[in-house]
């Protein structure tokens, strides 16, 4: 049985103060919540507070991306054991934001993944098609390009270690959610590909959260999809209410 992972994904937002006051309220707002992995990924001038908020409760820490390389001349960067010694657990990697604005690519993603394995973070690698490529019926051909060329080179016990995230770039930020039927057939198709490269066991057992549009109104339909064990939710992390009643309606 794969536990429900419901992550935010702050991406470019709150100012270490605000991020607080945010991650104080959800606490309370979650604190009978059980059965579920709930993380927050704020950005990294906030990850120092929000971890010391963090402590005791039932949430953990994410960053939104990390560096390859452990330190040394590389200005602007910020590293995994860095983020480690600051109680970060999980890392987000090779968001499609990422691929579209920094460059970011498989081999770099792939990069990031052997990084985040070497100091014990849990990587949450994106994959997803943009809309021109679902509306000519490339979508599987991406998510395949994606998965084989940032999952190269890893162990099948590595990749148990491993959260993938379905995030079709149409979906992300625009309000227009996948169907529960559209993602569900995505995430089979992920499950398959993690069979044909590792194994059944490890393709049963990773777990692949959805993301795009996420809210409280839809996550129902989604994570009773047999195969989306999670969300990514960016827009609607935003703020306490609207974050937790999503964790709660995912508590299966
Ligand atoms: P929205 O939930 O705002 O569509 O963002 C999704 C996302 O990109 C999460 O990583």
């Amino acid at each position: 049985m794969r536990k429900v992972i419901i992550a935010g994904n702050w991406k470019l937002n709150k100012t270490s103060a605000e991020a607080i006051t945010l991650v104080e309220e959800l606490k309370r707002e979650v604190v009978d919540v059980s059965g579920v992995d709930i993380v927050v990924c704020p950005p990294f001038t906030a990850i120092n507070d929000v971890n010391e908020c963090l402590i005791g409760s039932n949430i953990d820490l994410g960053a939104q991306n990390v560096f390859w390389q452990d330190s040394g001349a590389f200005t602007g960067e910020v590293s995994a054991p860095m983020l480690k010694h600051l109680g970060v657990k999980y890392v987000i990697i090779g968001h499609s934001e990422r691929r579209q604005f920094f460059g970011e690519t498989n081999e770099t993603v792939s990069k990031r993944i052997r990084a985040a394995l070497t100091h014990g973070l849990t990587p949450i690698v994106c994959v997803g098609e943009n809309l021109a490529e679902r509306e000519s019926n490339k979508t599987f051909d991406v998510i395949k390009n994606h998965c084989e060329g940032s999952l190269v080179n890893l162990t099948a016990e590595e990749m148990s270690k491993i959260v993938i995230a379905y995030e079709p770039v149409w979906a992300i930020g625009t309000g227009k959610t996948a169907t529960p039927e559209q993602a569900q057939e995505v995430h089979a198709y992920i499950r398959q590909l993690l069979a044909r490269i590792f194994n059944t066991e490890v393709s049963q057992s990773v777990r692949i959260q959805y993301g795009g549009s996420v809210t409280p109104e839809n996550i129902a339909i989604l994570i009773a999809k047999p195969d989306i064990d999670g969300a990514l939710v960016g827009g609607a992390s935003l703020k306490a209410p609207s974050f937790a009643a999503i964790v709660k309606a995912a508590q299966k």
